[in-house]
Formats: C-alpha cells, sequence, structure tokens
C-alpha cells in the first residue's frame, strides 16, 4: 500500500486521471487480452477525473474502444433513468461522452428481478474479462468501498448490502429527502475489489480524514473496509492535504 499525499484537491485528481490516461495509452490490445478493464466509482470525488478523461479522449488523446468498464455499484430500486441512480451519473460525467462501445460497459442492474443472480451473472462477467486491472474508488467517510459497510466480509463477493443509516444520512444530501434514499444496493464485494491487480482509493476533504487514519494508520479490521487495501500489493491512496490531516 502507498499513499500519496497533494497539496489540493485538483493535484489529486489530475494525478489520477494522468495515471487512467497512462494505462489507456499505453494497452496494446492482442487476441489473448483485447480489453483494459477498469473498475469506475460515482460519488462526488471522481467527478473532476471523469471531466480531465473526457477531456483527453476529446484532445484526441485517448480512445476507449479497447477499455471495458464495470462499476462498482448502483441502488437498489432506481432505474438507470433515475437522476441519482448511478447509471444516470456514469452517463452524464463520463459514457456520453466518450467513444467507449455501449456493450463495454457494465453496471449493475438496481432494477434486477433477481438481484442475487444478478450479482452472480456480475461477477462471472467480471472473471470472464480476465478480472480488473485497475480499480478506482472512492471512499466513504465511515470507511466503506463501493457500498461494502464496515462488518463486511473480506472475502464478500458481488452481493445485496444493507446501507447503515450513517450512509443513507451521507448521501441523503444528493435526494430531496433522506426516507428517498434506497435502503440497499447491489456493491461488488471486497474480495472483488481486492483482486483487482491494481487499485487506486482517492480520498478528498476532511471528511475523510478520520476514514483515512483507519484505514491506513490502524490494524486491518473488517469494521474498516478500505484498511484491507494495506494488504495489497499495488494499492494506492490518492489524497488531498485536508483527508491527510490525521496522518501525521
Ligand atoms: C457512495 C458510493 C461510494 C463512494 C462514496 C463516497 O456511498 N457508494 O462508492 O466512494 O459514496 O462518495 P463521495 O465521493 O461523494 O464522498
Amino acid at each position: 500500500m502507498k499513499v500519496l499525499i497533494f497539496k489540493t484537491k485538483e493535484e489529486a485528481c489530475n494525478w489520477t486521471a494522468d495515471k487512467l490516461i497512462s494505462a489507456i495509452k499505453d494497452f496494446q490490445p492482442s487476441a489473448e487480452k483485447p480489453f483494459l478493464v477498469l473498475g469506475l466509482p460515482t460519488g462526488s470525488t471522481p467527478i473532476d477525473v471523469y471531466k480531465r478523461l473526457v477531456a483527453a479522449y476529446k484532445a484526441g488523446q485517448i480512445s476507449f474502444k479497447n477499455v471495458v468498464t464495470f462499476n462498482m455499484d448502483e441502488y437498489v430500486g432506481l432505474s438507470a433513468e433515475h437522476d441519482q441512480s448511478y447509471h444516470y451519473f456514469m452517463n452524464e460525467n463520463l459514457f456520453n461522452h466518450i467513444d467507449i462501445p455501449q456493450n463495454q460497459i457494465h453496471i449493475l442492474d438496481g432494477l434486477a428481478k433477481n438481484p442475487t443472480e444478478e450479482c452472480h451473472l456480475y461477477e462471472e462477467k467480471i472473471a470472464s474479462f480476465g478480472g480488473i486491472d485497475i480499480q478506482l474508488g472512492g471512499i466513504g467517510e465511515n470507511g466503506h468501498l463501493a457500498f461494502n459497510e464496515p462488518g463486511t466480509s473480506f472475502d464478500s463477493v458481488t452481493h445485496v448490502q444493507q446501507l447503515t443509516q450513517n450512509t443513507i444520512e451521507v448521501n441523503s444530501r444528493f435526494f430531496e429527502k433522506k426516507e428517498d434514499v434506497p435502503q440497499k444496493a447491489l456493491t461488488i464485494g471486497l474480495k472483488t475489489i481486492f483482486n483487482a491487480k491494481e487499485v487506486i482509493v482517492l480520498a478528498l476533504g476532511r471528511k475523510k480524514a478520520e476514514a483515512m487514519y483507519q484505514s491506513t494508520r490502524m490494524a486491518v479490521s473488517e469494521n474498516c473496509p478500505a484498511s484491507l487495501m494495506q494488504n495489497h500489493t499495488k494499492s494506492i491512496f490518492v489524497i488531498d492535504e485536508e483527508a491527510g490531516s490525521k496522518l501525521s
């Protein structure tokens, strides 16, 4: 595990975007490995990274023709058209503006009739592409990764997750009222994330300082899902000074 602390949010986002841009540029498709597989998050944290990816695409620096994406999570009960669904977020912030073929985009279906089956198929789909090459993630104030809440097993794969009151409250800022926040989500598991060849967790702002402290300075524990990244040989926490304010 590495922790990279940048002075500003902008520098942290630029570093992260540049890392993805280089990976996309350098990727050489072959018969055995036709696609670079990216794991992608939602939330306010990655928005500026997506802006830079879109800008790099528009400037002709990169193409997403050989990129496959798997999003981390989706709320149960929200359609792709709902403006708080993660489908909607991804279309608005990234997919509508780049040249990725629709069939190379994967997002869990929050309206799946059989959510358990949906999760199982998602995990199989990830495996069919040889796993995730680079997993980008944000972090919850309680240390969650994707929607893996504290207490989730490190062995978890894609599953249905009951959200904690804390997450519902934190995420209610995006909804009209707290009651509108779905109580459940579909999420890739901690093992799914851990199995990625490389994991980048981006954390910005003072609100993430405690989660960063628990994740990187305390013992690895299922009480803080992101602490699992301490055991990953190619994990990087990319943070700004505010998120790192409890690390000195
Ligand atoms: C949600 C998402 C997470 C995300 C977290 C932090 O709960 N499921 O994947 O990392 O929020 O969001 P933000 O980046 O807005 O702080």
